[in-house]
């Protein structure tokens, strides 16, 4: 298979995260990236740049979006292998940290590195090789300019935030709580494929409401929100180019 050359692409767990993303950019969806994996693209322009979206898809018993690092780490490297894109984007939603000055609703980009927090191995070597600790792509000019927050993403595959997890949050600084970050930034790191994600925020994970209910309260106006400052990132990062 012949790659395409795309300029920037988002890779997005959820259908719901991406809508907005495609609806705005006008992308169409593009037939040549099916495969017998669930994973599916848009395409389009933006300021002359080529722009793609990538979404796990669903899985195909339970028909649900395919969330967490396993369908991140598929859906990265398929897409890197059909694009070979100049940039890739980790977009989507997220948890984060009342205490650190997060609100629902807001939107962090990613800076300086995405961890993982669930890939417990107490040896060392193996205890840094299961953080990860992935540098990301400079955001700090376009979040100052942008108004952004910026913080250390940490995924871990599950929803909920058991002690031994929140423990491993705290010692690694994390401000943003997700899925697929570091599966997106592992497959970006060995194709050296610069990376970032931005992330807006559903549910605070130190506070008594339970994360599901938040996240389901707050689903669709965290989305408005990534795709009104996604888009503004692009306008920023087309401009500069
Ligand atoms: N996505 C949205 N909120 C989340 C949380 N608290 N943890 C993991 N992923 C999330």
């Amino acid at each position: 298979m012949t790659p395409q050359k795309v300029d920037i692409c988002f890779i997005v767990a959820m259908r719901a995260e991406a809508n907005g993303i495609i609806k705005e950019l006008s992308l169409k969806e593009d037939e040549t990236f099916a495969s017998s994996y669930p994973a599916r693209a848009w395409k389009g322009k933006f300021n002359k740049k080529c722009i793609a979206v990538v979404i796990n898809g669903q899985d195909n018993r339970h028909k649900l979006d395919l969330i967490g690092t396993q369908a991140a780490t598929l859906s990265t490297h398929l897409a890197i292998t059909h694009y070979n894109p100049g940039l890739v984007i980790s977009a989507g939603t997220a948890g984060a940290f009342k205490e650190m000055g997060a609100n629902i609703g807001d939107v962090f980009l990613s800076w300086p590195y995405v961890v993982y927090h669930d890939r417990r191995v107490e040896i060392p070597g193996w205890d840094e090789m299961g953080i990860g600790r992935y540098p990301v792509f400079d955001v700090r000019e376009m979040a100052q300019q942008l108004g952004l927050k910026t913080a250390i993403v940490t995924s871990g595959n599950s929803l909920d935030m058991p002690e031994t997890d929140e423990k491993t949050i705290r010692k690694l600084n994390a401000g943003i709580k997700e899925m697929e970050a570091a599966a997106v930034a592992w497959v970006c790191s060995l194709n050296r494929t610069p990376v970032f994600c931005i992330k807006s925020v559903t549910d605070l994970v130190d506070v008594d409401h339970p994360t599901h209910q938040q996240f389901q309260t707050n689903l669709k106006m965290a989305v408005t929100n990534l795709c009104a400052e996604t888009l503004k990132v692009l306008a920023f990062l087309t401009d500069k180019q």
